[in-house]
């Protein structure tokens, strides 16, 4: 990251959670690089963005960066080789991606290319999830790990896909679940090859500290897990049983949670071995976190670890249980998500208008205006550093006073319109002379009252499901004009609701807040906003509140001479096929509407080439984007 000390970027921590690929042009432009080459060129989003907009590709967009990706898969993989290497340990790594996280085929696809060369699989939940596995040509040692609930269809392709060469790990998630898998064994006279799902009692903390412990809903018991080792002996198939599945969690802040959760997976492994069963692999599920805000803490949106650390946690961890139990090292397995996708993509989106909480210049009060308008407006003559509070405080007064006799109606709209626009205007005085945010907390609470409204385009719904749902914090910086100092603060809100649709924690250097430094808004220039890391979860756990789709996605790649090339666009969705989703059948509602024409033509209502405009305008926008174009 290039910063110059305390230059007017600084205040959007870049530096601390951009890592090594995101960085300020001397231009402005935020600027994304190659992690995998050093001294790489810095590739200008926004120019990008324009780029991008030429080709017909326009903002809101998710990009996803194709050698952030790489970086992805290769740290995780490199990460546990090394530890391996320098613990000694005595098996390889096998990790697999959980399709859940991103099943684009697009990230699928480059997920499986670029895991290739370390064996990487792929981990599936869901009997379409393993129609995604199966389709891909996995390494010849990768794994493909059947997790969650299973009828006999998805056992059935699981058992014979490895027929195929396919290493297929079906995971017996419930006693019940090993009866569907002994039925279909009985029908197609084929074995499985059988994980276990053991349930940890330890919880880790954060934002995932559901999915541990006891109450976790996936996973067996102690007792269960005895049912389902001896049901396999009764049937003479615990051979048959090779992997351990203890998923740990989900971002977990705390290093020492995977340690501690790490050794009790290995307690159940011994005694799993102990009972008979030959097991070969220790799945550990996922848990590795990123490190959203920087910080580097064990809070819910950053951790206290690094991926390396965490490799050597888990080797070491692992490779102590084994050796003072006198067993053989299992390949470690994990499923981490997160990890490795969510520094790949970040949603881009322009500003199209703001609502301002300030005002240049104030109206006088007039003749017959109510006398707290003039007590209003009698304020600006004491706006001095030493009295803000106090300010606030009479301006807060007259003003709902005012709002009061307005509401009466004791005094009319445009003598109510001199009110709010003269205390607009002492606001944009106060804000001027407001001391550094954090020395006068009352003042400070007061003023993010007034930060203005970015409108934005784009749905949280759709794109960052998990800001709206768990307070998830991603990073959010203005693209452009980064060496210039922001001269105003703005919460974001999106196009869809005014009450939930709204970004208002924002991470920055000096902490979390409840507003984003920002740019004043210019006639002739697009503002761009880019949140990141995006990749994990987000794409498919959206919904369409107001029907606003599927964004543009442009996939990318960073080119060593500063430019980029477009490997792949693909379409958000159209007006025509968000109304499908709903079950609207667009030809139908092209008829509809129509037919209403015809009738206003038939009525006299509307001439022949008023029809014809009106069908256009109908058309083109059933086929039209959903957001603003
Ligand atoms: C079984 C299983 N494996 C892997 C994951 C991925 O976890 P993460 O994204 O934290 O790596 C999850 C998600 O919670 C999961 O339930």
């Amino acid at each position: 990251m290039t910063t110059d000390g305390d230059t007017p970027h600084s205040i959007y921590a870049i530096e601390k959670w951009g890592m090594d690929l995101a960085s300020v042009l001397p231009n402005g432009d935020l600027g994304l690089k190659n992690p995998l080459k050093e001294n790489s060129p810095i590739v200008s989003l926004p120019k990008m963005v324009r780029d991008l907009e030429e080709r017909g590709v326009h903002t809101p967009l998710v990009l996803r960066v194709s050698c952030f990706l790489q970086q992805g898969i290769q740290n995780i993989n490199q990460g546990f080789a090394e530890a391996i290497a320098r613990a000694g340990y005595k098996a390889p790594y096998r990790g697999v991606f959980p399709i859940k996280v991103n099943q684009q085929a697009q990230v699928v696809d480059r997920i499986v290319e670029f895991g290739r060369p370390y064996s990487f699989g792929l981990e599936a939940g869901s009997k379409p999830e393993l129609v995604i596995a199966l389709a891909h040509r996995l390494a010849k040692d990768a794994l493909i790990v059947c997790n969650g609930v299973k009828d006999a269809e998805f056992i059935r392709l699981a058992i014979l896909s490895r027929k195929l060469g396919f290493n297929t790990v079906i995971v017996l998630e419930s006693p019940k679940e090993l009866d569907t898998v002994l039925s279909v064994v009985d029908e197609i006279g084929e074995e499985p090859l059988l994980g276990v799902r053991v349930k940890l009692t330890n919880r880790i903390s954060g934002n995932w500290a559901e999915s541990s412990g006891d109450r976790s809903t996936f996973g067996m018991n102690t007792d269960q897990i005895v049912a389902v080792i001896d049901k396999l002996k009764d049937k003479g198939m615990l051979h048959c049983l090779k992997l351990q599945h203890s998923h740990l969690g989900s971002q977990i802040p705390d290093v020492n949670d995977v340690r501690r959760a790490v050794g009790e997976a290995c307690r159940y492994f011994v005694e799993l071995v102990g009972e008979g069963a030959p097991l070969t692999h220790l799945d550990l599920g996922g848990g590795l976190g990123v490190d959203y805000t920087g910080e580097k803490t064990a809070s819910e949106n950053s951790i206290n670890y690094g991926v390396k650390e965490y490799c050597t946690n888990v080797v070491e961890t692992v490779a102590y249980a084994m050796d003072e139990a006198g067993l053989e090292h299992p390949v470690l397995v994990t499923e981490s998500g997160r990890a490795t996708v969510a520094t790949s993509s970040m949603l881009i989106f322009n500003v199209l208008e703001a609502t301002l909480y300030d005002a240049s210049s104030a109206p006088k009060p007039e003749e017959g205006d109510n006398h707290l308008v003039a007590d209003l407006a009698a304020i600006d003559s004491y706006v001095v550093p030493e009295r803000l509070q106090e300010c606030i405080n009479d301006a807060n007064f007259y003003r709902n006073e005012l709002r009061a006799l307005f509401r009466r109606g004791y005094i009319g709209l445009r003598q109510m319109a001199r009110a709010e626009r003269i205390f607009l205007h002492l606001m944009g005085r106060i804000k001027l002379l407001a001391p550094p945010t954090g020395e006068m907390p009352e003042i400070d609470a007061h003023l993010e009252q007034l930060a203005d409204i970015y409108h934005c385009n784009f749905s949280l719904f759709q794109s960052l499901p998990d800001v709206w749902a768990i307070d998830q914090l991603h990073p959010v910086v203005p693209l452009q004009k980064l060496n210039e100092a922001p001269d105003r603060r703005a919460v974001l809100s999106d196009i869809t609701c005014d009450s939930d649709g709204k970004i208002n924690r924002f991470i920055l250097e000096d902490g979390i807040s409840p507003s984003l430094p920002v740019h004043s808004l210019t006639e002739d220039e697009p503002y761009l906003l880019g949140v990141f890391f995006v990749g994990a979860y987000q794409e498919t756990l959206g919904d369409l509140h107001n029907l606003f789709g599927d964004t543009n996605v442009a996939t990318v790649e960073l080119r060593d001479d500063g430019g980029f090339d477009l490997l792949h666009e693909q379409e958000g969705d159209t007006i025509a096929e968000v109304m499908s989703y709903v079950e609207y059948d667009p030809r139908d509602c092209v008829d509809a509407f129509r037919s209403i024409v015809d009738q206003a033509i038939s009525e006299a209502r509307l001439n022949t080439s008023e029809r014809k405009m009106l069908m256009a305008a109908y058309r083109d926008s059933i086929n039209g984007y959903t957001y603003y174009e």
